[in-house]
């Protein structure tokens, strides 16, 4: 055999944030967040990462990022006028402060009324929620971005997030 040590830390991770994961859902935990739900959003905001829940950005995020998009961290993720305008529509209706505010609430502690963060890894929430993540784990090469919510959360595409 011949399996990187690596990977199999990786993998006991995931297992162990899965059976969590599972008690969390079975017990109706706080910690979901209603995946993209719209065919559209999901195909054009799917395809480089994870659709990310538009419950964790407020509607004001999702405004500016989809204005930006021939820019969007540093990829063009560019579409055509009709396409962004009904995918707004849905993230803005859905996000953290409007449709979504049942579930994103807790992550727009400390965000002003008016901010329009562009990365759900940089709210301060999140960054509390991940401050006893070791540094070594954003290193894994399964890992590779904080973005990258699924190589942790193994259910991060059905909604969940785990908490301990
Ligand atoms: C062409 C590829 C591509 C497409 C298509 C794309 N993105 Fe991204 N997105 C990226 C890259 C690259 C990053 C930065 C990822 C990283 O830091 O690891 C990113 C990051 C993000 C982040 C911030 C993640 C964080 O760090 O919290 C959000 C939110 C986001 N994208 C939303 C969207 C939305 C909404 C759409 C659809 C309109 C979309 N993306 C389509 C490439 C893409
Ligand atoms: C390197 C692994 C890793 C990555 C990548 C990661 N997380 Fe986490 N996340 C964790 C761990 C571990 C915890 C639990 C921390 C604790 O309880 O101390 C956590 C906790 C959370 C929580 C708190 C759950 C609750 O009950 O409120 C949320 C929400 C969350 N993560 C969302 C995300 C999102 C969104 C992404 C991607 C943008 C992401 N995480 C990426 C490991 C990760």
């Amino acid at each position: 055999m011949n399996i990187p040590t690596r990977s199999i830390a990786a993998g006991l991770l995931v297992v162990g944030l899965t059976a969590v994961v599972l008690g969390k859902a079975r017990a109706g935990g706080d910690d979901f967040f209603p995946p993209i739900a719209d065919k559209l959003t999901a195909e054009e905001c799917g395809g480089c990462h994870m659709a990310f829940p538009a419950a964790m950005l407020p509607a004001a995020s999702w405004r500016r990022m989809m204005t930006e998009l021939n820019d969007h961290f540093g990829d063009d993720a560019s579409l055509d006028a009709d396409t962004a305008a009904r995918v707004t529509r849905y993230l803005v209706d859905h996000a953290a402060d409007t449709g979504g505010r049942q579930y994103g609430r807790k992550l727009m502690k400390g965000i002003r009324a008016d901010a329009s963060p562009q990365r759900i890894t940089e709210l301060p929430k999140w960054i509390h929620e991940h401050d006893e993540v070791p540094r070594h784990e954003w290193k894994e090469k399964d890992v590779g971005s904080k973005a990258n919510c699924p190589a942790c959360h193994v259910d991060a595409k059905l909604g969940y997030f785990e908490d301990d």
